[in-house]
């Protein structure tokens, strides 16, 4: 392919996936009802509202003097919607709903800062020689930026009541597969941690470099994620009592916060109900938990088992009985498609454990990938040779903290493109909301 032909396909490419990435966050801010649009569904977060003008916002500051030399046309917004909230141990917000602007003047805002942007982009990319030498990696980080916020607004939005929400239809012809997990052995051997690239152009963020090799000792892991169903038998033998299951940190939070079940779940008489995004439901038992890290700790303790380390995580999903080439997906090099998982935003919602066989690894485990993040007990950190982004030098460094832990695989509503091997996803401990699952392993 030519210089030139390379320079459209990458220019139709990148403008493309910016839209689509733009119809992600506008579908969930459609699901909101009007009177739900300065609510606040975590208290840790902001309100809604917020994050309409965010994830326009962030596109602006990136890339509109940076790359383009264009003039700031509303600095207020620019900045009122910068940064969100990381909720490690401050105070809660405590704004009210007319501190913050109507929501016409947002979408406004954000109508008027798409038009300039995409004019300046439509002519920069139609030139790659003369524009800022960085501006595809900026436009990558545009894009996946705002598919994230699709995904943690997703969660944002679980919370929100229900008559909140105008429902979607939703297609949930669980065909709930029977099958039993049990531990996989999986020989020692090498994984590579990290983004190795090939090309060269490959987009990662800052903490996915540099790719590197560890050796990972033999362990067994778990065949499928813990269901509902099994993290039912922890909470009635009495697993959120049992103080020596859980470490100092995680049972005072369990404490102060009153946590006796999953944030998905709500006991009523002696039913236990489950949240799903649209409907409330008898709970599913043969779906993935969701909790959080310090809970999903506290089980595999319960069992005389871990949660894996980031490398074992690896080794599960992408190395292969023969020590052959790693995989780039857990089923192999196939870009990830709806057969092969419960990810890129088919689902609101989880499916059954062992709904789909086709995306199961080369040592046979099932659904590493999508269907629920996975827990690692390995805190965020840098790898070697780590050099933070320059424009956006927060994006990994501000958590390197050692209160953050590594989630691999991705969920139901995880973007494809974020499903590549090196992406790592990070949250602290004790955030219950993330569609976040788990499985154990046995070193
Ligand atoms: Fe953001």
């Amino acid at each position: 392919m030519g210089a030139l032909a390379t320079a459209i396909r990458i220019r139709n490419d990148l403008q493309a996936r910016l839209q689509e990435a733009r119809s992600r966050t506008d579908e969930l801010f459609a699901i909101v009802r009007d009177e739900a649009i300065y609510d606040r569904p975590i208290a840790e977060r902001h309100r809604l509202i917020f994050y309409i003008g965010h994830v326009e916002a962030f596109d602006w500051n990136l890339l509109a003097e940076r790359a383009f030399g264009l003039r700031a046309f509303d600095r207020t917004f620019d900045q009122l919607f910068a940064f969100g909230i990381d909720p490690v141990g401050g105070g809660l917000p405590n704004d009210k709903p007319s501190d913050w602007p109507e929501r016409n003047d947002v979408e406004q805002y954000a109508r008027r800062l798409r038009h300039e942007l995409d004019r300046a982009i439509e002519s920069a990319l139609s030139r790659p020689s003369e524009g800022h030498p960085q501006l595809t990696t900026m436009l990558e980080v545009a894009i996946e930026h705002r598919l994230m916020h699709a995904e943690t607004l997703a969660y944002m939005l679980h919370r929100l009541p229900i008559d909140r929400k105008i429902p979607l239809p939703q297609k949930n012809q669980w065909k709930a597969a029977r099958v039993k997990s049990h531990l996989v052995d999986i020989p020692a051997g090498r994984t590579t941690l990290g983004l190795r690239r090939v090309h060269g152009d490959e987009f990662g963020w800052d903490n996915e470099l540099e790719a590197h090799e560890v050796k990972v000792a033999e362990f067994g892991v778990e065949k499928y994620n813990v269901t509902n169903g099994d993290f039912l038998r922890f909470i009635q033998a009495g697993g959120y009592d049992n103080r020596t299951l859980w470490n100092e940190n995680d049972w005072e939070w369990k404490q102060r916060e009153g946590i006796e079940y999953p944030m998905f779940w709500r006991r009523e008489g002696n039913l236990w109900m489950y949240r799903g995004m649209f409907e409330e439901m008898r709970l599913p038992l043969e779906l993935p938990v969701y909790v959080s890290h310090a809970e999903a700790s506290a089980y595999a303790k319960w069992l005389g088992r871990k949660l894996p380390t980031e490398a074992q995580f690896h080794r599960a999903a992408y190395g292969t009985p023969e020590g052959k080439a790693e995989r780039s997906y857990p089923w192999g090099e196939q870009w990830p498609d709806e057969e092969r998982g419960n990810f890129d935003f088919h689902s609101w919602d989880l499916h059954p454990v062992g709904t789909y066989p086709l995306g199961a690894s080369a040592f046979g485990i099932h659904e590493l990938v999508g269907n629920g993040w996975e827990w690692t007990r390995t805190k965020f950190a840098p790898f070697k040779g780590f050099a933070p982004m320059p424009f956006y030098p927060g994006y990994s460094a501000n958590f390197f903290d050692d209160k953050h832990y590594v989630m691999k695989g991705g969920s139901p509503r995880t973007a494809a493109c974020m499903l590549r091997k090196s992406f790592r996803n990070w949250f602290q401990p004790h955030y219950p909301y993330v569609y976040a699952t788990f499985r154990c392993v046995e070193d």
